[in-house]
């Protein structure tokens, strides 16, 4: 069948990664990137490093409010399915660039598939969790990386559009771990195995509310402080944020902040790290499965099972309670396999067998 797939920031072009090379097999994949990243290394070098194919439609939407971004979105992504009229919309995430494609094409009756589909948050003031809850209601395909997101979508009445696939990201990590551990961050950074601890921030709920902000700032001055090495590579939102603010020379003296890594080097990084603090989806997900300590800062995650497992603890933006943690937090637990494995072939397959 006819596909066209709509990707737009980082984490989606890791998601679409390994599920285009089982697309393209049987299916003709038209992808269109909407620009919604744009940075060298938000951007081309996942493009580069994991030889994704080119865009055949880059929409160049680039920044903006919600609403605009996803306006023009929508405009483009129509503009794209007039002419090409594909079978079916593939989107990936909770990103805007996943809700303009559904909705552009769900409004011509195209009909779309969601990869990542049913993980809630239970929190609507968190963008992404509108995004998912539209996507999913908009969807004739709902691909689901855990039971718990099947459970999600049962309770919506969606269960009969549901498939429990596993998570895309494994099959992207299990594909790539052994060339990412060729690569020399950790000698570029003189950092040893073990040593140190990664830290991520890009949450809305934490860089656009200064008071979150300046909390998770100081408590990483003071591990800092107390000898914590920590390593930062700075999502560019929270890095212009922080660039009016008083606590960014502090924290720079404090903390190792470098730009964002390609993934095979934030691979390496996360995988012989002590420990990570983020408010990411993804690397919650990828620090489980590599085994690596993580503590969160959010008050909840959509990644349920990697808290249930111990393997991840919500720390929120609470001062005393990041540091607290990232001093003490040592799971004890064995892991269960909650992200299964071969979701893309699972996926890839599926759509074989509703060919329109
Ligand atoms: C977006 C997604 C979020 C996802 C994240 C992955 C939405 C609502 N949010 O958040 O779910 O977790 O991507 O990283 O879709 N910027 C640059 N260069 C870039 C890209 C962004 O400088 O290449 C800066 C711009 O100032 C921009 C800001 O980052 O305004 C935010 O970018 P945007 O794509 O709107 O949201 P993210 O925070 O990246
Ligand atoms: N990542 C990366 N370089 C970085 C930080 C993250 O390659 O400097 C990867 C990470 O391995 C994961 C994905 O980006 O696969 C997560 O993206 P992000 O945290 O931006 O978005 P989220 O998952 O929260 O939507």
């Amino acid at each position: 069948m006819k596909i066209v797939s709509v990707i737009g920031a980082r984490p989606q072009f890791i998601k679409y990664a390994i599920l285009s090379r089982e697309l393209r097999m049987s299916h003709q994949d038209v992808l269109i990137h909407t620009g919604q990243h744009y940075d060298y290394n938000m951007n081309k070098v996942f493009f580069d490093e994991m030889g994704i194919p080119a865009p055949d439609y880059n929409l160049g939407i680039g920044s903006g409010t919600h609403a605009h971004q996803t306006a023009d979105m929508l405009k483009g992504i129509e503009d794209v399915l007039v002419k090409e009229k594909p079978d079916l919309v593939m989107v990936y995430g909770d990103t805007n660039s996943t809700l303009a494609g559904a909705l552009a094409a769900a409004k011509i009756h195209i009909k779309v598939a969601h990869v990542e589909a049913g993980l809630r948050s239970f929190d609507r003031a968190m963008p992404e969790e509108l995004n998912r809850i539209i996507t999913d209601h908009c969807s004739d395909y709902l691909f689901c990386p855990t039971q718990t997101a099947v459970n999600n979508l049962r309770n919506e009445g969606l269960a009969d559009k549901a498939l429990l696939t596993g998570d895309v990201m494994v099959d992207a990590l299990n594909h790539y771990k052994g060339v990412a551990e060729k690569s020399g961050i950790l000698e570029k950074l003189s950092l040893a195995e073990c040593s140190y601890t990664v830290v991520t921030l890009h949450r809305a709920s934490n860089t656009d509310v200064r008071e979150n902000m300046e909390n998770i700032a100081e408590a990483l001055i003071e591990l800092g402080g107390l000898g914590q090495n920590l390593v930062f590579p700075i999502h560019p939102r929270t890095e212009k944020l922080l660039w009016n603010s008083s606590i960014y020379s502090k924290l720079k003296s404090s903390v190792k902040i470098i730009e964002p890594l390609g993934y095979f080097d934030f691979l390496k990084l996360l995988n012989h790290a002590g420990k990570v603090l983020t408010d990411s989806g993804g690397i919650q997900k990828e620090a489980y499965i590599l085994k690596v300590p993580c503590i969160t800062l959010r008050e909840n995650t959509e990644w349920v099972e990697t808290v249930e497992e111990g393997w991840n603890v919500l720390a929120g933006t609470d001062k005393e309670r990041i540091i607290a943690l990232a001093r003490s937090f040592r799971p004890e637990n064995k892991q269960r396999d909650v992200f299964g494995n071969g979701a893309c072939r699972i996926i890839a397959a599926n759509l074989i067998s509703h060919q329109m």
